[in-house]
């Protein structure tokens, strides 16, 4: 046969092996969609993420098991608890996302206030319930759940708030439940962060993209540099690697190793930068700031009830906040925390000092815990700040006030971490620095690591946290009256520009696995989420105003200063 028969064929071969695929393609997704369950969607996901090849940086299966110790297995266990504790429902959509139009529209979503037992009556003490329907653009409704939304209760009035449980009924229906813990006139509030479309596209973003933000180190020697890409993982076919896993805290990092340096010859750690265009132009529709990002879904009628003294009935069958899973609430402006600790306001210098005077308080983590530092150093005039030759957003920092011999830390936690450049001797994992506390009544410890991680599948944080966690037992084994505080997550002002990075959905996911993790612990959670949530007139952002870091900061001091300081072990 000749060459040109040949051809003739092959190609037809190739022509109906194309068809044939196509057709298993479409066939194999539509059962999918109807009835796989989630273990394979996850596997087929992975095999479907080769076709980006080199975009996958990390592994197949996640958090690159090739690269960092292998979990115990109960390690694993509380792993797998916790990834169900987190996990979100997904539209039902296979393969083919939905058009625009038939995604969720805060616009022609609406809300009802449900009508109490006592004939629109409120009382403190009482709840409320609030039931909202979402519908897409087209005003029909939502057939499935998955949105992400939030929901305060507050009073201009009273400068009071409290922050909503919502529940999701999976099928375009939701209930929002506040507790009543104040009298008069009370506004409802509820806002759709993110369409369940919208964290569809984020959800895929966190596990095949977790390099979306990367890194970078300065590697020097005499004239000769070179700047390398980092990352908790990187892809070892892209060139050798340099190994900065912490030996002590286990804790993973790497860089591509320079071409003509060694290894040893890397001087800092900085942000790289951010990768773009990851999605495309239909998909970014989801995240558009006046339409379906962070925008209010309105009441059907009214948001407003009016809540009435407290009935004096023994009504103790009611689930009271604690349960509904309020950990507090504003009033005046301040915040009162349930859960047993006695708020004091530290509205006068002398009172800080006091309660601080020959402390030495530690703080380890993140820009907003950072904000706790400096906040008690524009309050107290005595504690002067140390020039430790550091940029100021960086650290290491520190403070004393040496007249009351109290002493303030504050460090960056380890990479990753989007900050400007720091030097390599200057970064230190928290669990290192934990280990190298000795504790006891006079030392406080302030933690808050989240921020920085919402770029990363879980699994990065639970291992974190893990390392931490593990620090913090030993640190309250052999000095049980330490005092470690705990800041959580908070919900931020979102930008279309920077929603694959900073995400309320990453954070939430992050600080439900925080609260898990150190449940049980003898630590003070400070539940910066509702309290930034709750507050009754400060938008929400990733730094939170003065006021609400006062809260906190006072919640700290309530703790550390609260009578009856000895412990039961
Ligand atoms: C995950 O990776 C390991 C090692 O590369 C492999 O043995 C295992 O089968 C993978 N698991 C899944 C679910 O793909
Ligand atoms: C990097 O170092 C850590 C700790 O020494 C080790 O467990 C890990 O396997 C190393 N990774 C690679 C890719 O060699
Ligand atoms: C309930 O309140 C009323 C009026 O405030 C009072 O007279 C009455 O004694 C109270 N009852 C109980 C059981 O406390």
């Amino acid at each position: 046969m000749s060459r040109n028969v040949w051809k003739y064929i092959v190609s037809i071969l190739i022509l109906f092996g194309l068809i044939f695929l196509l057709r298993s393609i479409t066939i194999e997704q539509n059962w999918n969609y109807q009835r796989v369950p989630p273990l394979y969607k996850v596997q087929n996901w992975i095999q479907s993420s080769n076709l980006y090849g080199s975009l996958l940086r990390f592994h197949r299966n996640r958090t690159c098991p090739h690269l960092g110790q292998p979990p115990s297995s109960e390690e694993e266990l509380e792993e797998r608890n916790l990834l169900d504790s987190i996990d979100w429902p997904q539209p039902p959509s296979g393969s083919a996302p939905p058009a625009l139009t038939q995604t969720s529209d805060p616009a022609h979503s609406l809300f009802t206030i449900v009508p109490s037992q006592n004939g629109q009556r409120w009382y403190v003490g009482d709840q409320l319930e609030v039931q909202v329907h979402l519908h897409d653009f087209n005003g029909r409704h939502k057939r499935y759940g998955g949105d992400l939304l939030l929901a305060r209760l507050h009073s201009p009035k009273y400068k009071a708030g409290v922050a909503g449980q919502v529940l999701d009924h999976k099928n375009g229906l939701y209930s929002a439940r506040f507790p009543l813990l104040w009298e008069g006139s009370a506004q409802v509030g509820l806002t759709m962060v993110h369409s369940s479309e919208a964290v569809a596209v984020l959800r895929r973003m966190r596990e095949k993209q977790p390099d979306r933000v990367y890194f970078s180190s300065i590697f020097r020697r005499g004239s000769h540099s070179e700047k390398m890409e980092c990352n908790v993982c990187l892809l070892q076919d892209k060139g050798p690697l340099c190994n900065f896993t912490d030996p002590h805290s286990g804790d993973q990092w790497y860089c591509y190793k320079p071409k003509m340096l060694s290894c040893d010859t890397r001087i800092d750690h900085a942000i790289g930068g951010y990768l773009e265009n990851l999605i495309t132009k239909k998909e970014s529709l989801l995240f558009k700031s006046d339409v379906n990002l962070k925008v209010p879904i309105h009441a059907s009628t009214t948001d407003t009830i009016n809540v009435l003294p407290a009935r004096n009935e023994s009504s103790s069958q009611k689930p009271g906040p604690v349960q509904l899973g309020t950990s507090g609430y504003y009033y005046q402006d301040s915040w009162r925390p349930f859960g047993g600790i006695t708020m004091r306001r530290f509205d006068e210098a002398s009172a800080i000092t006091k309660c601080l005077t020959n402390k030495l308080v530690y703080m380890y983590g993140d820009s907003t815990l950072r904000q706790w530092f400096e906040y008690l150093l524009t309050v107290l005039p005595e504690l002067k700040e140390f020039n430790l030759q550091s940029p100021k957003k960086v650290g290491p920092l520190m403070a004393v006030d040496s007249t009351h011999n109290i002493l303030l830390e504050y460090r960056f936690h380890g990479p990753p971490t989007r900050i400007q450049p720091i030097r390599v001797s200057k970064l230190r994992y928290i669990a290192n620095e934990l280990d190298g506390l000795a504790g006891g009544p006079d030392t406080v410890v302030a933690l808050g690591i989240w921020a920085h991680f919402s770029t990363y599948p879980v699994e990065v944080y639970v291992r974190r946290l893990r390392h931490i966690r593990k620090a913090v037992v030993r640190l309250l084994d052999r000095a049980p009256e330490t005092v470690v505080v705990v800041r959580t997550a908070n919900p931020q002002a979102l930008t279309q520009d920077f929603i694959l990075f900073k995400s309320d959905w990453f954070s939430l996911q992050l600080d439900v696995v925080l609260r898990v993790m150190f449940k049980g612990l003898d630590v003070l959670l400070v539940d910066a989420w509702q309290m930034c949530l709750a507050h009754p007139y400060h938008p929400h952002d990733l730094h939170p105003p003065r006021t609400i870091v006062q809260n906190m900061v006072d919640m700290m001091l309530s703790h550390v200063c609260r009578d009856g300081t000895k412990k039961i072990v």
